[in-house]
């Protein structure tokens, strides 16, 4: 007798509205027994049959237009997605009256989908800090003046070298990234937009991710402590001015076992990477099963800002 977990009738469909941001990834190849029970579809024709349709923000957020036409069939969940913070979400108010579960990366989402986590080592791990050649550096690529961090970096500038990569400076090969940055004592982990939980692969990739000490900027300590160790990372509000960070850092350049603290944690926690959307999606099928009966989210722009 086929176990109810293969009978065709109770797997639960869930249908992409989109590939999100126009990435694809395979479909029904979730790791371990994430995706069991489950069917992923990006045809549109199974609809109708859908136990949950995947409606990544910013594919639909130009018009009503683009999202799945109601009325909707009975019982089928709407899951709004976004891997982008606010700033870069227009018109949530469109999703007014039509989510039942959210996907993003805040914590209190339905379905919590962060590009890294910490996840405890059993026995003591030994990590060992790259080699450091260089202080500070800093990778940007969407450059404004008018932005806080653009402002912070000029004043932190006059104190400290600091080496800038990125569209309009040092040039840095996808494929060396990483390499190229675990030279460096201290990373400029700079958001562009300061939202509740909004820590980007700034933050984990660059720094946590290439072995440097992160400084942050985005939202407040507490925030971050919410993922990570406090001793893991300096953030700027830690300081009253540039000035005052840069004599931090360049006293910490100067007293390794102090600066060695910053890894510590290292020991009781390594960083792993979710791969991105595949594994962003492959949480739904869990989530779905686990789902309220009913829920309805009256207004998303009231909570994701
Ligand atoms: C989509 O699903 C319909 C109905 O199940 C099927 O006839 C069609 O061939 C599918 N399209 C693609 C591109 O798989
Ligand atoms: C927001 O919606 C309006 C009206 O539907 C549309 O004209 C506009 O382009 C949308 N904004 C963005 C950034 O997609
Ligand atoms: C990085 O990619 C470039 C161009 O694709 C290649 O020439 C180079 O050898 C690669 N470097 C490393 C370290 O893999
Ligand atoms: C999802 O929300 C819609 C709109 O409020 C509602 O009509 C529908 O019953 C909800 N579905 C579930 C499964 O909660």
């Amino acid at each position: 007798m086929p176990s109810k977990q293969t009978s065709n009738e109770s797997l639960l469909t869930i249908l992409l509205w989109t590939w999100p941001l126009g990435y694809q990834f395979p479909l029904n190849r979730c790791p371990n027994s994430e995706g069991l029970g489950c069917f992923y579809t990006i045809n549109r024709s199974m609809y109708h049959m859908a136990n949950a349709v995947v409606i990544s923000h910013r594919d639909v957020a130009k018009s009503e237009k683009l999202l799945p036409p109601e009325p909707r069939p009975p019982n089928q969940y709407w899951i709004w997605s976004s891997m982008e913070s606010p700033t870069n979400c227009p018109n949530l108010s469109m999703m007014d009256n039509k989510i039942n579960l959210t996907m993003s990366y805040r914590i209190d989402s339905d379905i919590y989908t962060p590009n890294v986590r910490l996840e405890k080592v059993n026995s003591k791990e030994q990590f060992t800090i790259p080699q450091k050649s260089k202080l500070v550096a800093w990778v940007v690529s969407n450059w404004k003046a008018r932005y806080r961090r653009s402002k912070y970096y000029e004043e932190l500038k006059k104190f400290l070298p600091i080496d800038v990569y990125g569209k309009y400076a040092l040039p840095l090969p996808r494929n060396q990234t990483l390499q190229t940055l675990s030279t460096y004592k201290f990373y400029l982990a700079f958001e562009n937009s300061i939202h509740e939980d909004y820590i980007t692969e700034k933050f984990w990739t660059n720094s946590i991710m290439a072995g440097t000490v992160p400084v942050a900027m985005g939202p407040a300590r507490k925030n971050y402590q919410r993922f990570i160790p406090p001793d893991a990372f300096i953030h700027v509000d830690d300081f009253l001015t540039p000035q005052q960070l840069a004599e931090y850092l360049l006293s910490l350049d100067k007293d390794e076992a102090k600066y060695q603290q910053y890894f510590s944690w290292r020991s009781r926690y390594r960083p792993v990477w979710s791969s991105g959307f595949l594994s962003a999606y492959c949480k739904i099928c869990g989530a779905l099963k686990e789902a309220p009966a009913y829920r309805t989210i009256p207004s998303i722009a009231e909570w994701f800002k």
